[in-house]
């Protein structure tokens, strides 16, 4: 894999600002800032305020896990792409599975949050993955596809985004996706985007997340269509983090 390797942090419901903060400086200065466009955070909304504006990061990619497809008005509890703009975030993760099974979320809202990112001007990440039994089922590549299709309906090109397979099976669970099946899942979403965007998918970077560590960063983005990382457990610690970027860079 190129030096274009990406890899983001996504802390879920960790860390309060005391951590967060000393997490912020020890990734400073492990980071060049030449190096820092590589890596994006993903940090709780309630923290994100420390990444507004931090001189330290200059460089980094960062965004809230979720937005509503409102900017404002009574939805309480949400958050506000307008605001995160606002804030200086330049990305958010949209349709992640903890979104889809915990909250409900639908195909239908993930492509109305893409559109509202678009519309503030943040990149969003859409996060795909198929469910153990949908892969049982052999339905994997389906299930990726359409989630797909289904939230870039309408999506104009001019505005960047991100993909990100998360095989549900693998996020939290210690069990990583074999490289064969993530090589597999990323190259029909590759030709799926293809499809959509006639010449243009190899602009589109896509992340695999599920159980990403150290210790098989290297495999993984060793995958010819493998273009980075999203990582949940293991993005909570510098070392681990910056770990798996550097592993990730170590192919041949
Ligand atoms: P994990 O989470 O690395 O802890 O499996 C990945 C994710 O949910 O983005």
């Amino acid at each position: 894999m190129s030096s274009k390797l990406i890899c983001a942090g996504n802390w879920k419901m960790n860390h309060g600002p005391e951590v967060t903060n000393a997490f912020l400086k020890d990734f400073a200065s492990a980071v060049s800032i030449s190096e820092r466009s590589n890596f994006a955070l993903f940090l709780p909304a309630l923290t994100l305020h420390q990444l507004s504006g931090n001189e330290l990061l200059e460089g980094l990619n960062w965004g809230a896990q979720n937005i509503h497809w409102e900017t404002s008005g009574a939805f309480t509890g949400e958050n506000s792409a307008a605001v995160l703009k606002e804030m200086k975030a330049t990305h958010v993760l949209v349709g992640h599975s903890e979104r889809r099974l915990l909250f409900n979320e639908t195909n239908e809202d993930t492509q109305k949050k893409m559109q509202t990112a678009a519309q503030v001007g943040l990149t969003p990440v859409i996060c795909v993955g198929e469910t153990l039994d949908e892969r049982k089922a052999e339905k994997t590549l389906d299930v990726i596809c359409e989630q797909l299709r289904i939230a870039l309906k309408g999506w104009d090109f001019i505005h960047t985004f991100w993909v990100a397979y998360e095989p549900v099976w693998a996020i939290g669970t210690g069990e990583v996706a074999r490289s064969e099946q993530v090589e597999e899942a990323h190259k029909a979403l590759k030709t799926q985007l293809e499809q959509i965007f006639p010449g243009k998918s190899e602009k589109v970077p896509v992340l695999y997340g599920g159980s990403v560590k150290p210790e098989n960063a290297r495999e993984l983005g060793a995958q010819p269509h493998v273009n980075g990382f999203l990582v949940g457990g293991a993005s909570l610690k510098v070392e681990s983090f910056v770990s798996i970027w550097r592993q990730g860079q170590e192919v041949d």
